[in-house]
């Protein structure tokens, strides 16, 4: 695995693999890599012939009160687990080379509607800085093919939607949820959970699913997020939302809507923020 800093080597490199054919995938990561991002390596291979992943803590997608300073930054022990993984090139860029005009003066990507509400409602402009350094990033490599995990779930429709409305030539994968033996969905996050922390968040999986028992069980939407709420709030979280929306858009689903809907859970617990998501299939 070769390890690329600037632009114009990263570029250098990727020309030449495209130059003798090969199809290209990107995994785009803020690192602190555990098996939820080694999976989406693991799905890049299936779809390209040599595989892109990027280690970039992004400044831009962090509010002001956020953990962008404390962020786990573990590059030395990320670049082995890649290598151990057959990733065949890491760019690991500094924040001058991907915002070479400063961070405040970058040109910005807004995507509305989907970026606005839910996450986007509760970190303003994160999904900005979400879409500005994917965008960046889709540009320098210029990949055939992107994968991103459903854990992200409103990530995973916005980079859709701005590939789709941009016209980028790239297909965007989505990789399922991977979780501890718990139930907790993996997060570089999970981390600042104490042991008996990590224990009670196991509820948010407990709780999806039953959301989605619920939706079969033909019980009320309002109904079954109110309960959501107290099974939450009965372990100590700290309840930013716990909804059931469209799967396609995120939009608020009709009263009798009993299909093609998701349940999403924010929450605080400790020093971590936790999300997760589950489709409700039928
Ligand atoms: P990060 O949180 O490092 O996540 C990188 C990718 O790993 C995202 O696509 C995320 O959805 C996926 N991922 C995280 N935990 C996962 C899990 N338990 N199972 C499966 N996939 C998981 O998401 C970001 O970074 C950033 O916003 C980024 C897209 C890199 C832009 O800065």
């Amino acid at each position: 695995m070769q390890t690329v800093t600037t632009a114009a080597q990263l570029r250098a490199c990727v020309a030449g693999w495209r130059r003798g054919g090969a199809r290209i995938g990107l995994v785009p990561t803020m690192g602190n890599l555990h098996e939820g991002h080694y999976s989406l390596l693991a799905a890049a291979r299936e779809k390209a012939d040599r595989v892109v992943a990027s280690i970039f803590v992004n400044p831009t997608q962090f509010g002001p009160r956020e953990d962008f300073a404390s962020y786990p930054r573990t590059l030395a022990e990320d670049s082995a687990g890649l290598k151990a993984r057959g990733c065949d090139l890491l760019f690991a860029p500094g924040v001058e080379e991907v915002y070479p005009f400063g961070v405040d003066k970058s040109v910005r990507v807004e995507v509305p509607a989907i970026g606005e509400i839910l996450e986007g409602e509760l970190r303003p402009g994160h999904f900005s800085g979400v879409a500005t350094v994917v965008t960046k990033l889709f540009n320098l490599v210029q990949p055939d093919v992107a994968v991103f995990g459903q854990k992200d779930y409103q990530q995973l429709l916005l980079i859709r939607r701005l590939v789709a409305d941009l016209v980028l030539p790239i297909a965007i994968e989505g990789a399922p949820t991977v979780r501890e033996a718990s139930g907790l969905a993996m997060s570089s996050r999970n981390q600042y959970l104490t042991a008996q922390e990590r224990e009670r968040a196991s509820v948010i999986q407990r709780t999806l699913l039953r959301m989605a028992d619920g939706v079969h069980a033909g019980i009320g939407l309002m109904t079954i997020e109110t309960e959501a709420r107290k099974a939450l709030e009965a372990e100590g979280l700290a309840v930013d939302y716990v909804v059931l929306r469209r799967a396609e858009d995120l939009g608020e689903p009709a009263p009798q809507q009993r299909s093609g809907l998701i349940a999403l859970a924010a929450a605080k617990l400790g020093r971590a923020r936790l999300i997760d998501n589950r489709l409700v299939d039928l």
